[in-house]
């Protein structure tokens, strides 16, 4: 049967889904998992926020409730509140009705919208910039739409940092009009985000060569626990009318509220100005694609994600689940610096801290990364980032004496 199909083979396992299958299998009692993005407890166990089980609760009660289909669209009441998360409640692109949100299958789902959209309505581009390195899904999801996938710098590896002057003498010499992807915060996989001041100067630079701004809001509220502070080039680029082009946001609910297997999330798309005739068409455009491909999006993620938003208790709750989450991570950050430090470990390791959000870009190199598997049990993606979720405080001193261990024995760039 092989000659009726051409071109067809066999493609190696994803990068993290692969580490999450050969860290399942592993029989070993005391391995770690700091693979997947995807937060623990101090136990390691999946943490179902404590808002959502009251959200679950709230919706088991309500008689009117049922797994009808949605709208093509999505559930408004969630889009209406996703939009605010992102823009804070006095947004003037919201009071103005300049912005389309259509619900997605979360992040990636969004991603994937944004692609078709761009590809097919976009006429100043084709070319969209990832950073480099970036989240492995990124270059793929739109090198599959056909789009053309180029990066610019941002991690410096010398100095641990941000390489802005790369970053913008790319956005300089882009051709104008082209499509940036930007992570709103907590950068995956480096943890390192450009501060307040550097982000000004980004966003200028990408204002003056009007290119478009596709950002990817996947950890709002977890790089601080603060989602005003996690938003801020979204709303700085957006309330303060620093962008004069239209700006597109993914956003993902998989990892601020736990909905990882839910798929709750959402595109939102913003003009610069008022245009309903305009609105209307991006909005049936964005249905047909939903309508092609999924028909109309999952309710029940998005369901408990609308009723947090929309109850003023569990919406504390969950900013206090926010700070539980994050706090926890930054907590192991500084377990693991301490620990690797009194080891007099080779190296540096200060970025562990002065990193934020679920990931640190640990700088170890493939081949360390291999023997932390094989030898100690320690799963992280070859690039050297580490789910900093995974860490607790039963296994935080076993990783530091592992990448002592490694550190030491595997030959280096450190
Ligand atoms: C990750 O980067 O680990 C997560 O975003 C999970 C995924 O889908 O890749």
């Amino acid at each position: 049967m092989a000659e009726v199909f051409t071109n067809l083979t066999e493609l190696p396992p994803d990068p993290l889904f692969g580490l999450k299958a050969r860290y399942t299998k592993d029989s070993r009692s005391d391995k770690v998992d700091l693979g997947i993005g995807a937060y623990r407890d101090n136990n390691g166990k999946p943490w179902v926020l404590p808002a959502v089980k009251l959200a679950e609760k709230k919706l088991q009660n309500d008689p009117n409730y049922n797994h009808e289909y949605l709208s093509i669209t999505g559930l408004e009441p969630f889009l209406n509140s996703a939009a605010k998360v992102l823009l804070g409640e006095n947004s003037p692109a919201i009071k103005e009705n300049r912005i389309i949100s259509q619900q997605s299958l979360s992040g990636t789902g969004a991603l994937h919208l944004a692609g078709v959209f761009l590809k097919k309505f976009y006429n100043k581009s084709k070319d969209i910039y990832i950073s480099s390195p970036t989240w492995a899904n990124h270059k793929q999801v739109f090198e599959t739409l056909g789009l053309n996938v180029k990066t610019y710098p941002y991690w410096n590896n010398s100095t641990k940092s941000l390489d802005l002057k790369g970053f913008l003498n790319t956005i300089n010499n882009a051709n104008p009009g082209s499509i940036f992807l930007l992570h709103a915060c907590a950068h995956n996989p480096t943890g390192l985000d450009p501060t307040e001041t550097q982000w000004n100067e980004i966003l200028k630079a990408l204002e003056s060569k009007k290119h478009i701004i596709l950002f990817d809001s996947a950890y709002q509220g977890f790089a601080s626990g603060d989602l005003e502070k996690d938003a801020y080039p979204i709303r700085k680029a957006i309330n303060e009318k620093i962008i004069s082009s239209p700006i597109i946001i993914c956003q993902s609910f998989a990892k601020n509220v736990g909905m990882y297997g839910e798929r709750a999330g959402a595109i939102h798309i913003i003009l610069p100005t008022t245009d309903s005739k305009l609105n209307n068409a991006i909005k049936s455009q964005l249905n047909l694609i939903i309508r092609c491909e999924i028909s109309n999006p999952p309710s029940y993620g998005a369901k408990i994600v609308s009723t947090i938003l929309n109850d003023s208790e569990l919406y504390k709750q969950w900013k206090k689940d926010l700070i539980t989450m994050s706090s926890r991570i930054i907590k192991m950050r500084h377990e693991l610096r301490k620990k690797l430090e009194q080891l007099g470990t080779p190296g540096t390791w200060n970025h562990i801290t002065d990193q934020t959000g679920m990931f640190s870009f640990t700088g170890l190199t493939p081949e360390q990364v291999e023997r932390l598997e094989k030898k100690h049990g320690i799963y992280l993606v070859s690039s050297g980032r580490a789910s900093v979720a995974g860490l607790n405080e039963h296994n935080v001193d076993k990783v530091a004496k592992a990448i002592d261990e490694v550190v030491r024995n595997v030959k280096s760039k450190l």
